[in-house]
């Protein structure tokens, strides 16, 4: 009966850990609610019947009441105490990772999520196999801010800080795909930082692998596809500014600098704004790119040069 109650308000329950965070959470709220009502309630009840009545009578001078007084110290006492283990127990699972866990390495930058397999497939999108313990390993870009990692169906959350790991760890339990928000608030692009974790079972996780380390052909469509997924929560490709310039049509053209100047788009500038980003800043732009400096690798620098001149 409460399972239902709490499919009904809660997010989808896709991760281990999920039954018994939402059973904690409705303990919690249940107890509130019913205080609430109980308090609230009285308050109101009291209000009515103990008013002041005609000929102003003297009330009786109570002091205490031993019994009552030992009933609210101890009833809450418990109440609260049970709220404290069940809290500390899950948050003691969730922060011991088990030994067996995958372990997958998590970059995050201003605005997106680079997710980095053992064996070295990297994707913007999270894969991970069901039913299997998965460590995610993660940090953002030295010279970028603090972000947050939050899977709202496996209930966990994490802050990703610059120059140290932090860990987090989930069992998924469903098939499907899952929304992934950044939830600390990390400048203009902080609402489009979001990408989705899809879990897959054993046989098509393993597919996935094959197919996402293979060798990187730079004109490969899906290794463009999976390559350029994290230009585009600041860059568009229909000519509309989300952030940065559109990448629509900029192949071969020449671009008026802030600070004077001019560049032609080809090869040499694309690499140039990925690798030092802030240093020909189209007019009209602010700078604030990060650098892709040690972020992306030959291939796939060649992959974004490959997809802006095909969007011509
Ligand atoms: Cu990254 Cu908000």
């Amino acid at each position: 009966m409460i399972e239902n109650i709490l499919r009904l308000i809660l997010p989808e329950a896709a991760s281990s850990f999920a039954p018994e965070i939402d059973l904690v959470y409705f303990y919690i709220f249940a107890i509130s609610v019913f205080f609430f009502v109980l308090i609230v309630g009285l308050t109101g009840y009291f209000c009515v019947v103990y008013a002041r009545k005609d000929g102003d009578p003297i009330p009786p001078h109570i002091t205490h009441n031993k019994y009552l007084e030992t009933v609210w110290i101890v009833v809450p006492t418990v109440i609260v105490f049970i709220m404290f283990y069940w809290g500390a127990r899950g948050y003691m699972d969730m922060v011991t990772p088990p030994s067996n866990a995958r372990q997958v390495q998590v970059l995050a930058k201003r605005w997106d999520w680079t997710f980095t397999q053992t064996g070295g497939a990297k994707d913007s999108v999270l894969h991970v196999p069901v039913n299997e313990p998965v460590e995610l390993v993660m940090t953002s870009v030295l010279d970028d801010v603090i972000h947050s990692l939050y899977v709202p169906a496996f209930r966990v959350k994490l802050d990703v800080v610059p120059g140290r790991y932090s860990k987090m760890w989930f069992k998924p339990t469903k098939i499907g795909t899952y929304d992934l928000y950044c939830t600390e608030f990390c400048g203009d692009g902080h609402s489009r930082m979001k990408t989705k974790v899809v879990v897959q079972s054993p046989e098509d996780f393993k597919a996935y692998l094959v197919q996402a380390s293979k060798p990187s052909d730079p004109t490969d469509p899906e290794f463009v596809k999976r390559t350029v997924q994290q230009c585009m929560a600041c860059h568009s490709t229909d000519g509309s500014v989300v952030v940065g310039p559109s990448f629509k049509g900029v192949w071969g053209k020449t671009e008026s600098l802030e600070g004077g100047g001019s560049v032609v788009v080809d090869e040499n500038y694309v690499r140039e704004s990925l690798m030092e980003p802030n240093t020909k800043i189209v007019k009209g732009f602010k700078p604030g790119m990060v650098s892709y400096k040690g972020v992306l690798t030959e291939e796939e620098i060649l992959a974004v040069i490959h997809f802006i001149k095909g969007l011509k």
